[in-house]
């Protein structure tokens, strides 16, 4: 999950939360709803008027089949670019260091004052970073990988109620998982990281999160034995370069990390599915600015900055883009440069410096590199419905917000075409496009990527013009920047959003929709880069809560597997390529204010840093691989 509001103040916070509604029309009726499926007609209802009582001779007769996951097959990996080695000639300029774990209690003096970019200026970064409370985790080095006992490989009890329906999912469907490196990886000052701001006041990061960064491994072989094909992470820019900029140093501890961790995972039959930047934007970019933040309703979609708007931004992570797909295009069949940017980027000039510098990136990736896998970015807000799509009010709305929040970005990226209006209307700061740019922008996504957790359903305010809203941009118009309503409780009453977490369990209802949607739109096919239901707090108190019930997540496997019945319908019925889903998170991880949100297909035990299998994680993956196509 890229982002959660941390306030939830009428419209600040109501994009994210899970407003429903509905996309049909509410057609009121009485009596009990009928078993469609069992007719008079159909033949299948017992033509007795009462049951017949007998006894018999007792016996236990029930049998169980026990499965075991089937782990994955490691194949000859293609290459999907050119090796570091025939494009190092693009980086005589790059110069390596390393610089080890940050020591807070150190008192020695480092010898390297005078170059700029030395263990000193390292250490005084961290000093600058104020972190509060610094501890370092369990782990201070790559655990070795520990097979996984088959005893944890045994399939649950199959659910009660499985989807119906015959449809077989294509044979190259992409299942896998996702997580991202300031959510999971801990070791913040280890190895040569720079510090990274996440745009959310008095919070920099987790110090230990679920210590992947030394875990990955064990999580890698877990995810490989449960039969998990993709994994989808993300590289810390900090990392890479610890002092982000050109010209500074490429950190050689980082860089070995993510070359090994590639390395593992192909290893092991796991494709990676890489993003450059996922909300922890390097420090520098935010200068002191973030700490004296106060949450803005002038923003573009209600969020946090998070350094996208500075002008050094757009060269500095083209800058920091080019070296990670110039050592691992060759390994990586996927790529994601941004997590969703509509989280984050701020104002005009932040997009604007998005779209240039994705559409930079994906040049220099087929064009250069000659990249032969595929690139996209995430969009970080799923289509809405219209609340009553009879109501043509309701239906302009809608247009208006899924214009404003995904054509903005897939109008340029995929289509060449200018902003929409809807875009330019709210932002009055848009930077214009020329013809120029959307030449060089058009059909810069190999495809569409979309992380989808919620519906919003759509209605028109009663008492403002959406062009009147739009063009108001000051504080005391509330309905800024959206000037549309969003609502999360039905007309009947019913409210459908889940409490507490912004995430609706009847999401997969209207998953068919915004996935028809997407396509219809921007005629490319499509991925849900994220999609999960989170469970509140279960295990954080681990005297409250027993392990069997955190992993028994039953209302976590119908949500997958409704979502999959409907990405069936959207395949089969509706002609929707839909290449693949993304299931977040593959553990139960720092959500970035807190841990209560689980998402997790695993759980992780805080104390021991132990993961779990959960039974959704079994269930999904025998829902897809057991209807997975031959041919
Ligand atoms: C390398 O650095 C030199 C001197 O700083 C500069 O003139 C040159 O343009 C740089 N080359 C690249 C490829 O960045
Ligand atoms: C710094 O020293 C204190 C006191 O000895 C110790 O409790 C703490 O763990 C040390 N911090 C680190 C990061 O090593
Ligand atoms: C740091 O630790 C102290 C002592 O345990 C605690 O009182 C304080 O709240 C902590 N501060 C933060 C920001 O966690
Ligand atoms: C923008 O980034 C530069 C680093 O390139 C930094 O020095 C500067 O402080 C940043 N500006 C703001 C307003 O944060
Ligand atoms: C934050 O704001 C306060 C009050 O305006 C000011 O004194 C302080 O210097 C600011 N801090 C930073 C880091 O900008
Ligand atoms: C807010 O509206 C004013 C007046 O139209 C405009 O000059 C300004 O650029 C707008 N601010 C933003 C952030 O769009
Ligand atoms: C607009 O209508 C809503 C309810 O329909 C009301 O809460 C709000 O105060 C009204 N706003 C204005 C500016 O009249
Ligand atoms: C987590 O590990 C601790 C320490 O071994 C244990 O006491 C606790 O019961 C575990 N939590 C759960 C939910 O299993």
């Amino acid at each position: 999950m890229a982002f959660f509001c941390l306030v939830r103040i009428f419209i600040l916070c109501s994009l994210l939360s899970p407003f429903t509604g509905a996309q049909q029309a509410y057609i009121h009726s009485s009596g009990h709803k009928s078993e469609l499926h069992c007719t008079s007609t159909s033949g299948n209802y017992r033509t007795e008027s009462t049951p017949s009582y007998r006894f018999s001779a007792f016996s236990y007769t029930q049998t169980e089949t026990v499965y075991t996951a089937t782990g994955l097959q490691p194949s000859p990996q293609p290459t999907y670019g050119l090796a570091y080695s025939a494009v190092s000639s693009l980086f005589t300029n790059l110069s390596t260091m390393s610089y080890g774990n940050w020591d807070p209690n150190s008192t020695a003096t480092p010898t390297d004052r005078a170059y700029p970019y030395g263990q000193a200026a390292w250490s005084a970064m961290w000093k600058d970073a104020a972190l509060v409370n610094f501890t370092r985790g369990i782990y201070s080095t790559t655990a070795s990988p520990t097979p996984i006992p088959s005893s944890e490989l045994v399939l649950p009890p199959p659910l009660y109620f499985q989807p119906a329906g015959c449809d077989q999912f294509p044979r190259d469907f992409i299942l896998g998982v996702a997580g991202a490196a300031a959510q999971i990886e801990g070791a913040i000052a280890d190895e040569g990281r720079g510090p990274a701001k996440l745009g959310i006041p008095q919070i920099d990061s987790d110090f230990t999160a679920t210590e992947s960064y030394y875990l990955y491994k064990r999580d890698i072989d877990r995810l490989a034995a449960i039969g998990s094909q993709y994994y989808s992470f993300s590289i810390s820019w900090t990392r890479i370069l610890p002092f982000a900029l050109p010209g500074t140093p490429v950190n050689s501890q980082g860089l070995q990390h993510y070359d090994d961790l590639i390395n593992y995972a192909i290893s092991k039959g796991v494709q990676p599915v890489v993003t450059l930047i996922h909300l922890d934007t390097p420090a520098v970019f935010l200068g002191s600015g973030v700490l004296n933040y106060t949450l803005s309703t002038r923003s573009y979609f209600n969020q946090n900055a998070v350094g996208y708007e500075n002008t050094t931004f757009e060269d500095a992570f083209v800058h920091y883009g080019q070296i990670v797909l110039a050592y691992f295009a060759d390994r990586v069949p996927i790529w994601i440069t941004y997590n969703e940017p509509q989280n984050g980027a701020i104002n005009g000039v932040a997009i604007d410096h998005v779209l240039k510098s994705h559409a930079r990136l994906y040049h220099f990736y087929h064009d250069i590199l000659h990249g032969k896998g595929k690139m996209s970015f995430k969009n970080g807000v799923a289509p809405s419905v219209p609340q009553d799509p009879k109501d043509q009010s309701h239906v302009a709305a809608t247009k208006h917000i899924n214009d404003l929040y995904l054509s903005s970005f897939l109008n340029p990226l995929a289509l060449g075409k200018d902003y929409p209006a809807a875009y330019k209307m709210t932002m009055q700061d848009y930077v214009p496009l020329s013809p120029q740019d959307l030449d060089y922008m058009r059909g810069t996504i190999d495809f569409l990527a979309v992380d989808i957790y919620a519906v919003s359903a759509v209605y028109a305010l009663p008492n403002i013009s959406i062009s009147s809203c739009a063009a108001d941009n000051s504080t005391a118009n509330l309905y800024y920047p959206k000037c549309v309503g969003t609502t999360e409780v039905t007309v009947n009453g019913w409210n459908i959003g889940y409490h507490p977490d912004y995430i609706s369990y009847t999401t997969p209802t209207y998953l068919r929709t915004q996935l028809n949607w997407f396509w219809n739109t921007f005629r490319l096919p499509l991925m849900i880069t994220e999609t999960g239901l989170s469970t509140w707090g279960l295990g954080i108190s681990p005297s409250a809560t027993l392990l069997d019930d955190i992993l028994w997540d039953q209302a976590r496997s119908e949500f997958y597997l409704s979502s999959l019945t409907e990405v069936l319908k959207a395949i089969w019925k509706d002609g929707v390529d839909v290449m693949g889903m993304l299931m977040w998170s593959f553990i139960d991880n720092w959500e970035w204010n807190t841990f209560q949100h689980q998402f997790g297909l695993m759980y992780n035990n805080r104390t021991t840093q132990e993961r779990s299998y959960k039974r959704s994680f079994f269930d999904v993956v025998d829902f897809v691989e057991s209807r997975r196509m031959t041919r």
